[in-house]
């Protein structure tokens, strides 16, 4: 496919940060970009699927470590086929290949018909993914890949997970099986907890009934985990802090209550010898050299090919539908991704 230039596309653009998610989604608009030429050192990849994770959703409220200069595009990450290379790319290595894309700077993100990306931000896609699947390999697989290192390096033989229904989950029971860790899980819907049995957690508790403190203080007691990989943060931090064996840890990887870590007792980080400490993904990448890089992706695409991994779809919609995709995924998190696709 040999492309001419000017190249005129389609892309979603963010016209202003909103702290109101639904005021945020309704501000998008779709309007046209055009490349005059394909700088050097880039490559131009035609985008087939992007989703919509929880980090978009902060980046559109203007709560997210990257602050684009606005109108911006969104979309941490996606996939797509390479179609053309700029001056210092070599073209017979990239040229119609499918690739993951990750997109994390002040450039035009994944939310678009055509994205320009540089070598660094793209991953060769296994010849048997589906986009579906390509579109999802940077963000949440990697993510849960770093965390179980953690866990591992801490010696913990049990983990306690909260929003359990999450793609993130989904990798960390998968490579908590194969490490012989268990998980105990907690989610905030009864649908979820319905959804999640018999996929092999220790147990589900779950949070939004009056009895949660009591359910999971017995729980905590019961399996001891002394990893806990918290995505929701607010005052579950602390009522799970209060509960943990002596020598655990917490990780703290998201804040989808929006609320502040509270209730955690000075004498617990002293006497019971509790850590906590952020993760974030971008500094696991840049700390971990290209050989662990690239057996955390061959790991990672054995469970997916496997199917040990399942990356559900929600819906499916075009860019001119990304409103109802948004809505629909915001109802409906723990169903499956929203996939734009072009
Ligand atoms: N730190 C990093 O580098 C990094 C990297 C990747 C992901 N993350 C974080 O990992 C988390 C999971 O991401 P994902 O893409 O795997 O999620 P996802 O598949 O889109 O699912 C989101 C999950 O969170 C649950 N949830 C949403 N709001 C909640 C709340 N207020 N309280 C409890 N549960 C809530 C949803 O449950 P319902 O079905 O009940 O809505 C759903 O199970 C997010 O916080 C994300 O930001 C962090």
């Amino acid at each position: 496919m040999k492309i001419s230039y000017p190249l005129t596309y389609q892309v979603a653009e963010l016209p202003v940060y909103n702290i109101n998610t639904l005021r945020a989604l309704l501000s998008i608009r779709v309007v046209e970009r055009s490349l005059k030429s394909l700088p050097a050192g880039a490559l131009l990849v035609k985008m087939e699927a992007a989703p919509c994770n929880p980090s978009d959703i902060a980046f559109m409220q203007g709560g997210y470590n990257v602050i684009k200069t606005l109108p911006a595009v969104p979309g941490f990450e996606g996939c797509g086929i390479v179609v053309d290379t700029g001056k210092d790319v070599d073209a017979s290595k990239w040229i119609g290949k499918q690739v993951s894309c990750f997109a994390q700077g002040d450039s035009d993100g994944t939310w678009a018909e055509y994205m320009l990306a540089s070598p660094e931000q793209l991953l060769p896609a296994h010849d048997q993914f589906t986009p579906e699947q390509a579109a999802v390999f940077f963000v949440n697989p990697f993510t849960a890949y770093g965390l179980i290192q953690a866990a591992r390096n801490h010696n913990s033989k049990t983990i306690l997970v909260n929003a359990a229904g999450s793609r993130v989950s989904e990798y960390l029971l998968a490579l908590s099986k194969m490490y012989g860790i268990d998980v105990v899980a907690i989610v905030r819907r009864k649908q979820t907890a319905e959804m999640l049995s018999g996929k092999g957690f220790k147990a589900v508790i779950f949070s939004s009934e009056p009895t949660f403190e009591e359910e999971i203080t017995a729980a905590l007691q019961t399996y001891q985990p002394t990893t806990f990989f918290d995505a929701v943060a607010g005052e579950q931090t602390g009522i799970i802090a209060k509960n943990l064996p002596e020598n655990s840890q917490i990780i703290v990887y998201g804040g989808l209550s929006g609320k502040d870590i509270s209730g955690i007792n000075a004498l617990q980080l002293i006497f019971k010898k509790l850590t906590i400490m952020g993760f974030d993904l971008n500094v696991w990448f840049a700390r971990n050299n290209p050989q662990t890089l690239k057996e955390a992706s061959e790991l990672l695409t054995k469970l997916i090919l496997s199917q040990e991994v399942l990356n559900p779809v929600g819906i499916q919609v075009s860019l001119n539908e990304l409103v109802k995709g948004l809505r629909h995924y915001l109802g409906a998190m723990s169903e499956g991704k929203m996939l734009i696709r072009f």
